[in-house]
């Protein structure tokens, strides 16, 4: 087998806080079938200390940024997991990123210590005898480990970025630059400095052999300024170089035929039954579509304009099943519109997995409106349960959901409904039409049964990495 080093800040069933780590926990499994070894480096966040107390040690680091890191090895759920334990940076109360709403203040510390360790690992491998021939960062947490590698002299090991979201780059005062190791001289503009700061995304799009991002349109998308956010020149300077490719989800999580009420194409008695479980749960009595939302709140995703649609949806016979967590401000307009609209409008505040599970399972359909998405995850759960999707027509959304206009619908290939642009009058629109075909019960089921036939698992995209992968192994 080829080996490859995946770094990364999350990775299912570890830690998550969003769609890159079931991003990163998928891709061993998919990538083991294309003939690659993937391990995940990641840091041992408080909550991951214990469980590795027993793993052996293959790496140790004396000074890591301030303390003594050392990586263990083990294996969770068929994922090989190399987890960094450095006490000083990860080991406190909160999440991966911040602590009650605030980010950690040495942030790019203990993002950078995470890369150095991987840049080490690529050059001088593992005390097992481990050596990756590839390493694959993603987002901005992991974006100094390709320059680290590329600072370190000749390399013989193949680098890539993968951008999950460009809104996040990892920027820090241009002062860190020693503190973060990095060599002065390549403070410019072709290697680290950005706009007079530093940043750990730019830095790895700059320096790396390859950048992906996680669907063709949002690839095509970031060399337009609104969606590059002060990085679309980079991408369109390395435009040969960069590739996207297409989320998976995985199916064996995500299987209808698992769930407490299991139903499938064929067999589909059981969704009507986790609809009915669904709206009790709820307190919802809703004639016309079930939709649903699961997400983060926040602007990315277009949450602000569920207040401003949803009245003529209930008028309509349609109701919403909402969880999610984030902005408070946010929060507090969803569930006074919950207020308002009782047993037709029900909105839990919170994370909680099992629950995202019998909502996709109970739901007629998902609603994802988002003003960017660079893939979206939550959209493809919708077309592998049957619970058709209404998404804005950007990103990873596009490039997955047919939108049943006429001529789709003439020729069979619609699988939900998209709307552009991501505003309150589109959206509206979307939802009328959602009620309209809803009420079609023989064009409905149609649109159900395609989208469950859609191939959403991760063969086709671990195919892509793998012959990226090979592009750039070197001798
Ligand atoms: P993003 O990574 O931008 O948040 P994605 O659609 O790629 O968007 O992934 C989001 C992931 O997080 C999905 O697996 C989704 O089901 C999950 N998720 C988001 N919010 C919640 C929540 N409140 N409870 C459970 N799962 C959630
Ligand atoms: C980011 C994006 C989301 C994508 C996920 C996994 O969180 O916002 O669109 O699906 O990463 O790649």
């Amino acid at each position: 087998m080829k080996r490859v080093l995946s770094v990364a800040s999350e990775c299912v069933p570890l830690v998550k806080t969003g769609g890159l780590a079931d991003v990163v926990g998928a891709l061993p499994a998919a990538m083991a079938a294309q003939g690659w070894e993937m391990r995940v480096l990641l840091p041992a966040y408080r909550s991951l200390r214990g469980p590795i107390r027993d793993w052996h040690e293959v790496f140790v680091e004396e000074d890591l940024f301030g303390g003594r890191g050392v990586v263990k090895a083990g294996r969770v759920e068929g994922v090989d997991l190399l987890l960094l334990d450095a006490p000083h940076l990860y080991d406190r109360e909160g999440g991966p990123y911040s602590s009650n709403g605030t980010d950690w203040p040495d942030n790019a510390q203990r993002f950078a210590a995470l890369s150095w360790v991987a840049a080490k690992i690529a050059r001088f491998g593992l005390g097992d005898g481990w050596r990756p021939q590839v390493l694959h960062a993603h987002d901005w947490q992991a974006g100094f480990a390709p320059a680290y590698l590329a600072f370190g002299g000749p390399r013989d090991v193949g680098t890539v970025i993968t951008i999950h979201n460009i809104a996040f780059q990892g920027w820090a005062d241009p002062s860190m630059l020693e503190g973060l190791r990095l060599p002065r001289h390549e403070f410019h503009p072709g290697s680290l400095e950005y706009y007079g700061g530093l940043s750990s995304l730019k830095a790895a799009m700059a320096l790396s052999d390859k950048i992906t991002t996680v669907s063709p349109s949002y690839a095509a998308e970031l060399m337009r300024p609104e969606f590059g956010l002060g990085l679309q020149g980079l991408i369109e300077a390395r435009a040969a170089d960069v590739v996207g490719i297409l989320n998976g989800v995985d199916v064996d999580v995500w299987d209808p035929e698992g769930e407490d009420m299991p139903y499938s194409a064929k067999k589909p008695k059981g969704k009507a039954q986790a609809r009915a479980a669904l709206c009790e749960e709820f307190e919802l009595d809703v004639p016309g579509p079930l939709a649903i939302v699961v997400s983060r709140l926040t602007d990315q995703k277009g949450m602000d304009l569920l207040p401003q649609v949803l009245p003529d949806f209930i008028a309509a016979g349609g109701g919403l099943a909402l969880l999610g967590s984030g902005d408070t401000a946010l929060e507090g307009a969803l569930l006074d519109l919950a207020a308002r609209y009782p047993g037709r409008v029900s909105v839990k505040i919170g994370y909680d997995e099992a629950l995202s599970h019998r909502m996709f399972a109970g739901a007629d359909a998902v609603l994802v409106p988002s003003r960017f998405e660079p893939c979206g995850l939550t959209q493809m759960y919708g077309l592998r349960y049957g619970t058709v999707p209404v998404v804005a027509a950007v990103g990873g959304l596009a490039d997955t959901v047919i939108h049943a206009n006429p001529a789709a619908l003439a020729q069979g290939v619609a699988t939900g409904i998209s709307f552009h642009p991501t505003d309150a009058p589109a959206f509206a629109d979307a939802l009328r039409r959602l009620v309209s075909l809803h009420s079609d019960s023989k064009t409905w089921a149609q649109i159900v049964k395609r989208g469950m036939a859609q191939p959403v698992g991760w063969e086709a995209s671990a195919a892509r990495y793998a012959a990226l992968y090979d592009s750039i192994l070197r001798p």
